[in-house]
C-alpha cells in the first residue's frame, strides 16, 4: 500500500491526490483521503486514484492537513468499506495503514466487548479503535495513545493518524513498512517513499522502526516507542522529478525498457574503468577477505530479483568458483536453513522493502552471516539492514513489472562475480580483460536490441490471443526464460511457463501442439547445439517457435517460424541482451489485449507484507 500525508499552508487535498498517483504502483485496489479542517472527513472509493478523484469532485475538500492511502488488499476484499482511511467508532480519529496486524482478531474481540463497532473487515480498523480505546482509558494525548498502542500490536505497519481533537497535528509511526518525511518551508510531507515529496523538497528524514513521529506547530518530533526523544537525521535527496514521470512514453514500463542502455551504464559507472583496467565496488571493500574466503554464497530474493539471483549463481560459480544457492526469501526464512558465519548472503531487491527478503536477512544476520545488499532504492529498509552492498542506480522504477531494475541487478552482480574471480584468482587476466571490454559494449548492444521493437510488435499481433506460452533456455539463458514467462504472466494474464530447454521433455512437451507458442532463447553459446536439438523436438510436435538468436545465425531461421536476432555477446553477459526482446514481447501483447500494463491486476510493485 502507499501512504501520503500533508500538513502546511497549502491545500492538502491536491497534494495528497498527486502523491497517491505517484504511489499507485504500490497498490491500486482502492484509494481514500482524510481531511482535517474543523471536521474530520473521510472519502474513499474502490478502484484507482482516478475513481476517488471523480468521487470527491463535488465534495468540500478544503483543508491544510490531510492524508491519503492507496491499497493493496490483505484483509478483506477491495471494496469501499475496506478502503482506507478508517475511522474509530466515535469517528473522531482516522488512520491509514500499510502492513498487517497479525493479532488483530484477539484485539478485535476485546474491543467489541468494550463497545467498539466495525464497518470493515480490516485489521486497520482494529488498530484505530485500539488507539481510541487506549486514549479513553488513560485520558491521555493522541500521541501517547498511539505510542501505547504500538506495544499491543504484533505485525508490520506504517501508520498516519489524524484526530478531530488535535486539529493541527499529524502523528505517524512505523515498524517494518517504509516511511519517509519531507521537510519543506513551514510544511511537512509523509509518504511511503520519496516520489510524492521530491517536487516540493529534497530534505527528508527516513523513519526507523518503532519510532513515533509528531508533526505540530511547525515542528517535527521523533520519539521511540519507549518514549525516548530522537534527533531527526535530515538527508538530502538526489532524485530528479523527470525520472518519475513518463517523458512522452505511453507507459512507464515502455519508458523503463527503453532506458536500459542508460541504466545499465549507470549501474557500471565508477565500477568498470576500462582504460585504467580497474574494477571497483566500494561496498565490498571492508568485506573483501570474507568474500575471498566465503565457503558458500546464499542469494535471497523474490520475483524478478530472484531471477537476477539465478543469473548470479551461474556467474559466481563460473567466474569465482564459490558454491551458490539461490533461495526464495519466503521459503528460506521459514525452513530452519543451515547458515554459518562463513556464509555470505546476498539479498537482491529493487524496492529494498520486500518483507520476505527483509525477514530472510534478519534470520541470516542472527546466525552471523555477512549480508550484502543489491538494492535499487537508496535508503530503503533492506539497504539499511545489510552489512554492505551496492546500489543498482537504475533510477526509480514505476512500472509494476520489473525491467530496467533486472538488467541493472544483473550488471552489478556480473561486476561482483568478476571482482570476486579476480581476487580469488579463479579467472585469468586475459579472460577478465575480455569480459571488461565486452561489458563496456553492452549498453550499445541493448540499444540495438531495442531497435527490434517494431518487429516484435508484429509478432505480438500474431500471438496476442494465445492462452499459453512456453519459454525455453539453457545455461545463462535459463533464468531469462523464467523472466520472459513471468513478464508475460504479470501484465497480459496469459499463462506462461519458463523451463530449462532440456527439461522440457520431462513434462511440458506434453502441452505442445500446433497452438502452442514456444519462445526459445537460442543465442550462440556453449549449449547452442543442444538448444537446436530442443527446437527440433518442439518442431516435431508442431509447436510455433519464436527464437531469439545471435545476429547472423544461419541454422535456426530455417527451423523457426519467427526469429528475433539480437547482437551477439559473451555467453556470460547474454542475459542482459536476450531479456530485452522478451520484455518488449510481453509489453506489446499486454497493450494489444487492452491490459493495464503499468498496474496489472492483483499485483503491487513493493510487497511489504509477507
Ligand atoms: C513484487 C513485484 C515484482 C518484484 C518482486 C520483488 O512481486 O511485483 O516485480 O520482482 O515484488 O520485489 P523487490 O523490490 O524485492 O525486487
Amino acid at each position: 500500500c502507499g501512504i501520503v500525508a500533508y500538513l502546511g499552508h497549502r491545500e492538502a487535498c491536491p497534494i495528497i491526490l498527486k502523491g497517491l498517483r505517484r504511489l499507485e504502483y504500490r497498490g491500486y485496489d482502492s484509494a481514500g483521503v482524510a481531511l482535517l479542517d474543523g471536521e474530520l472527513n473521510v472519502y474513499k472509493k474502490k478502484g484507482k486514484v482516478a475513481d476517488l478523484e471523480k468521487f470527491i469532485l463535488e465534495k468540500d475538500t478544503h483543508a491544510n492537513v490531510g492524508m491519503g492511502h492507496t491499497r493493496w488488499a490483505t484483509h478483506g476484499e477491495p471494496n469501499d468499506e475496506n478502503a482506507h482511511p478508517h475511522y474509530s467508532t466515535s469517528e473522531r480519529i482516522a488512520i491509514i495503514h500499510n502492513g498487517i496486524i497479525e493479532n488483530y482478531a484477539a484485539l478485535k474481540t476485546h474491543l467489541l466487548k468494550q463497545g467498539h463497532t466495525f464497518q470493515s473487515d480490516t485489521d486497520t480498523e482494529v488498530f484505530v479503535n485500539l488507539i481510541e480505546e487506549i486514549q479513553t482509558q488513560n485520558a491521555c494525548s493522541l500521541e501517547e495513545a498511539v505510542r501505547l498502542a504500538l506495544h499491543e500490536v504484533v505485525g508490520a505497519y506504517a501508520i498516519v493518524v489524524l484526530s478531530k481533537d488535535a486539529p493541527n497535528q499529524l502523528i505517524a509511526a512505523r515498524k517494518g513498512s517504509p516511511m519517509v518525511i519531507g521537510i519543506g518551508e513551514g510544511e511537512f510531507f509523509i509518504a511511503s517513499d520519496a516520489t510524492p515529496i521530491i517536487e516540493y523538497t529534497n530534505e527528508v528524514v527516513y523513519v526507523n522502526d518503532y519510532e513515533v513521529v509528531v508533526i505540530r506547530d511547525g515542528q517535527l518530533e521523533i520519539r521511540t516507542k519507549e518514549d525516548v526523544s530522537q534527533t531527526p537525521y535530515i538527508q538530502k535527496l538526489e532524485m530528479e522529478l523527470e525520472s518519475i514521470e513518463k517523458g512522452g512514453y505511453e507507459h512507464f514500463m515502455l519508458k523503463e525498457i527503453f532506458e536500459q542502455p542508460r541504466s545499465i551504464l549507470d549501474s557500471m559507472r565508477g565500477r568498470l574503468e576500462l582504460e585504467a583496467g580497474h574494477l571497483n565496488m566500494g561496498g565490498i571493500r571492508a568485506y573483501e577477505q570474507k568474500f575471498v574466503n566465503a565457503q558458500r554464497i546464499i542469494i535471497v530474493a523474490c520475483g524478478t530479483s530472484w531471477h537476477a539471483g539465478l543469473v548470479a549463481e551461474y556467474l559466481i560459480e563460473d567466474l569465482a568458483r564459490i558454491p551458490v544457492e539461490v533461495e526464495y526469501a519466503s521459503e528460506f526464512r521459514y525452513r530452519n536453513p543451515v547458515i554459518t558465519e562463513r556464509d555470505i548472503v546476498i539479498a537482491i531487491s529493487q524496492s529494498g522493502e520486500t518483507a520476505d527478503t527483509l525477514a530472510a536477512i534478519e534470520l541470516a544476520k542472527s546466525k552471523g552471516a555477512t549480508i550484502f545488499g543489491v538494492c535499487n532504492v537508496v535508503g530503503s529498509s533492506i539497504a539499511r539492514a545489510t552489512d554492505a552492498g551496492a546500489y543498482t542506480h537504475a533510477g526509480p522504477e514505476i512500472g509494476v513489472a520489473s525491467t530496467k531494475a533486472f538488467t541493472a541487478q544483473v550488471t552489478v552482480l556480473t561486476l561482483l562475480a568478476m571482482i570476486m574471480g579476480q581476487k580469488r584468482g579463479t579467472i585469468t587476466d586475459t579472460k577478465l580483460r575480455e569480459l571488461m571490454v565486452e561489458l563496456d559494449t553492452i549498453p550499445s548492444k541493448v540499444e540495438k536490441a531495442l531497435e527490434l521493437d517494431h518487429e516484435i510488435q508484429a509478432i505480438a499481433e500474431i500471438f496476442k490471443d494465445a492462452t499459453n506460452f512456453l519459454y525455453l533456455g539453457r545455461g545463462y539463458n535459463f533464468p531469462v526464460a523464467l523472466e520472459g514467462a513471468l513478464k508475460l504472466k504479470e501484465i497480459s494474464y496469459i499463462h506462461a511457463e519458463g523451463y530449462p530447454a532440456a527439461e522440457m521433455k520431462h513434462g511440458p512437451i506434453a502441452l505442445i501442439d500446433e497452438n502452442m507458442p514456444v519462445v526459445v532463447i537460442a543465442t550462440r553459446d556453449s549449449s547452442y547445439e543442444k538448444v537446436v536439438s530442443n527446437i527440433q523436438e518442439v518442431k516435431a510436435r508442431k509447436g510455433r517457435i519464436i527464437a531469439v538468436v545471435s545476429e547472423g545465425d544461419k541454422v535456426i531461421p530455417a527451423m523457426a517460424e519467427f526469429v528475433i536476432e539480437v547482437p551477439h555477446t559473451s555467453e556470460v553477459l547474454m542475459p542482459l541482451v536476450s531479456v530485452v526482446p522478451l520484455q518488449l514481447l510481453s509489453y506489446h501483447i499486454a497493450v494489444l489485449r487492452g491490459c493495464n500494463v503499468d498496474q496489472p491486476r492483483n499485483l503491487a510493485k513493493s510487497v511489504t507484507v509477507e
